[in-house]
């Protein structure tokens, strides 16, 4: 069974209505062991596949997770189209814990992962100015919109390596930057998900305000979890609203053709 649209997210995920998982995939890949099983099924009726991408019982840091095996095994299950769900800190007051967003656009202030398949002979440049994919995000808005969750488009998200939370000092610049949400995860993937050329849109649910706000607890891990628990519904709706539609849908974006103009190993450039 192939499954276009893929499902990135926390083990939490899983436990949604809807959704009927009929079978598990341990994928090797070329680039080790993913997390973990990727789940397949039925969300009402639309074939998903499901990767828990810190393992199940949370196992990989931000720094752990094996981004390039868990975006290989997708592809290879037949992903075309990976919604990612993730918890954020908020660097901005108009997003609130309880808030979704759609990061659009990131800072990557990672430092200690693999975020390309390239390399070791293969040498390849992906265009990345928009790195997320504009239909599968107006997909999502879409559904956010008709069934009024708190969803806006269009954040800015910095990804730090993690996995300690920011000090002060950073949490405050990153603000000054004009970001609004930070988190440990997604630019990798986004990055590796336009290389697998895959559309690739990416929830973010707001859990903290991070460490900036003046006279207020800076964020930790139990109240990310508590926040993090207490709205999973609304990302599972969002979900549940989105991917029936999209199955069998035409893809209208470039995401599919990403490598066309990146590949800079070929003969012609052999001197
Ligand atoms: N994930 C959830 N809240 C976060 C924060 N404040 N910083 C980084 N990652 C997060």
């Amino acid at each position: 069974m192939k499954a276009p649209i893929g499902i990135l997210g926390g083990s939490g995920l899983y436990r949604m209505a809807g959704l009927a998982l009929e079978r598990t995939e341990l994928v090797q890949t070329p680039f080790g062991d993913p997390s973990g099983p990727v789940h397949l099924g039925t969300l009402d009726g639309a074939p998903v596949a499901f990767l828990a991408r810190h393992g199940e019982g949370h196992r990989f840091t931000p720094t752990e997770v094996p981004y390039r095996a868990n975006l290989w095994a997708l592809k290879f299950l037949g992903v075309e189209r990976l919604v990612s769900v993730s918890a954020v800190g908020s660097l901005q007051a108009r997003h609130r814990p309880g808030d979704l967003r759609l990061a659009r656009q990131f800072v990557d202030r990672t430092k200690l992962r693999q975020d390309s398949f390239f390399g070791g002979g293969l040498v390849a440049h992906v265009g990345f100015a928009e790195p997320t994919c504009p239909h599968l995000s107006e997909a999502l808005m879409a559904a956010g919109r008709r069934l009024g969750l708190p969803l806006e488009d269009g954040a800015t998200y910095v990804c730090m390596e993690g996995p300690a939370f920011s000090t002060r000092a950073e949490s405050r610049l990153h603000q000054s930057w004009g970001a609004d949400l930070i988190g440990m995860t997604q630019v990798t993937e986004a990055k590796l998900a336009r290389e697998a050329e895959l559309c690739y849109a990416c929830i973010a649910l707001v859990t903290d305000y991070d460490a900036w706000r003046e006279g207020e607890e800076a964020v930790d891990a139990a109240s990310v979890l508590e926040v993090m628990q207490a709205n999973v519904d609304k990302a599972q709706a969002l979900l549940r609203a989105t991917v029936p539609d999209l199955v069998g849908a035409p893809r209208p974006c470039a995401c599919g053709e990403a490598l066309k103009a990146a590949l800079f190993t070929a003969p012609e450039h052999v001197s």
